[in-house]
């Protein structure tokens, strides 16, 4: 079987494409370098032992995408180009709708036109609304998303859905990702941000290297343990996983279905933090600071759906994840230095 990955030049696609690989499936890439940079494609050829095709394209171009659906045969698409930063998102609106839509209309078209007829999509936890109760199923209430990124997946996941009624023979997982974090085992593939990254993970890992001098947690205020937000961080490499596990559902199953990819258990900023200065052996310099505006106090999956029918289930720890972020930052560092 021949997957085509969208987006396969970034921190998750790299690791979905080394997973498939390692599952023994042909893999065709596609990215067009917005936010990733072409040493990821050939790291992630170097992590595989395996060669594949990759092409730099902007996913928007519909005769571009249909040409390789048809040259490499392509039997399904992971769809994990766009756009991703919440903030940036607020400021640039129409480039994130620009982008993140018309990328997925335009596959969705090339798709239908060289009947390639299963698709995978990198859907977000941000699509549920904010007033359910914790843990978040599949079930749980979705829209009143907070910023103009979060709107794009709901939108997105809408069009598939209607896609996938009026074709019955298009069948479409959607995977709504918790917060992923780590990086792969050999540190050699990992995140990395163009610019001051927005999420957690990334920015204590430049602080415990001095890139950036000091983390600000967002809040102590917080009714939860230690007062501090409390987020579902799921290993990127067992969102890989999941990924090749809907690849696997997508031979039995039609139409949509949707799966949480979390671990189904919650961490703190604080225990975030601690846990990464066991791994590095180091103290992370933090201030606390107000809260920033829109997070939620508390946001974990119910996990128990991809569990019975993707029999899909996350393995690593948090204390897994930090000790690959911070082999893979350290090389980062080391490479930037010597170069
Ligand atoms: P990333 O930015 O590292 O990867 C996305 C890749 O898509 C980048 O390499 C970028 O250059 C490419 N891209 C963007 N627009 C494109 C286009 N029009 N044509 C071709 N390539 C394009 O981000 P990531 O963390 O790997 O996220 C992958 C997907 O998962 C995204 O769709 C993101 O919204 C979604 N997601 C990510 C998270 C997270 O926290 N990382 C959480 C939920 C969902
Ligand atoms: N935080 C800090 N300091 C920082 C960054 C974050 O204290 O410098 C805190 C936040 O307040 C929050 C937690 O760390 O409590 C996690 O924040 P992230 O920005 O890493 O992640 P979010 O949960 O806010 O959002 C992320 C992605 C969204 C995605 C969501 C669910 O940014 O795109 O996970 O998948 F939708």
């Amino acid at each position: 079987m021949t997957i085509f990955v969208t987006g396969g030049a970034g921190y998750i696609g790299s690791h979905v494409i080394v997973e498939l690989l390692a599952q023994g499936y042909d893999v065709v890439a596609a990215d067009n370098f917005s936010n990733s940079k072409q040493e990821a494609v050939w790291r992630t050829r170097q992590v595989s032992g395996a060669d594949f095709p990759f092409y730099e394209m902007d996913i928007c171009d519909v005769d571009g995408v249909a040409t390789i659906l048809t040259a490499h045969e392509i039997d399904c698409v992971i769809h994990l180009a766009g756009l991703k930063a919440v903030g940036e998102s607020v400021s640039k609106p129409l480039e994130y709708y620009s982008n993140n839509i018309v990328s997925t209309i335009s596959l969705l078209t090339a798709m239908e036109e060289c009947a390639v007829r299963k698709l995978i999509f990198s859907s977000s936890a941000t699509v549920y609304s904010g007033d359910n109760e914790m843990p978040l199923s599949e079930e749980s209430r979705t829209g009143n998303c907070t910023n103009p990124y979060g709107w794009t997946k709901f939108m997105c996941e809408q069009i598939m859905t209607d896609f996938s009624k009026a074709h019955k023979d298009f069948s479409v997982v959607l995977l709504r990702y918790f917060n992923p974090i780590g990086a792969h085992s050999s540190g050699m593939i990992g995140e990395d941000p163009q610019d001051i990254p927005n999420n957690l993970m990334p920015y204590i890992a430049q602080t415990a290297v001095g890139q950036l001098p000091s983390l600000s947690i967002f809040g102590d205020d917080y009714d939860t343990p230690d007062g501090t937000g409390v987020r579902d961080y799921i290993h990127v490499s067992d969102l890989a996983t999941g990924h090749a596990a809907a690849v696997d559902y997508l031979d039995t199953q039609s139409g949509v279905s949707i799966f949480n990819l979390g671990t189904g258990k919650g961490a703190s900023v604080l225990e975030l933090v601690t846990a990464f200065e066991k791994a590095a052996g180091l103290k992370i310099p933090k201030k606390i600071v107000a809260r920033r505006p829109g997070d939620l106090a508390v946001c974990y999956a119910s996990t128990e759906k991809a569990k019975r029918e993707l029999g899909w289930e996350a393995k690593k720890t948090i204390e897994d994840a930090c000790a690959d972020t911070w082999r893979w930052q350290q090389n980062k560092q080391r490479d930037s230095t010597h170069v």
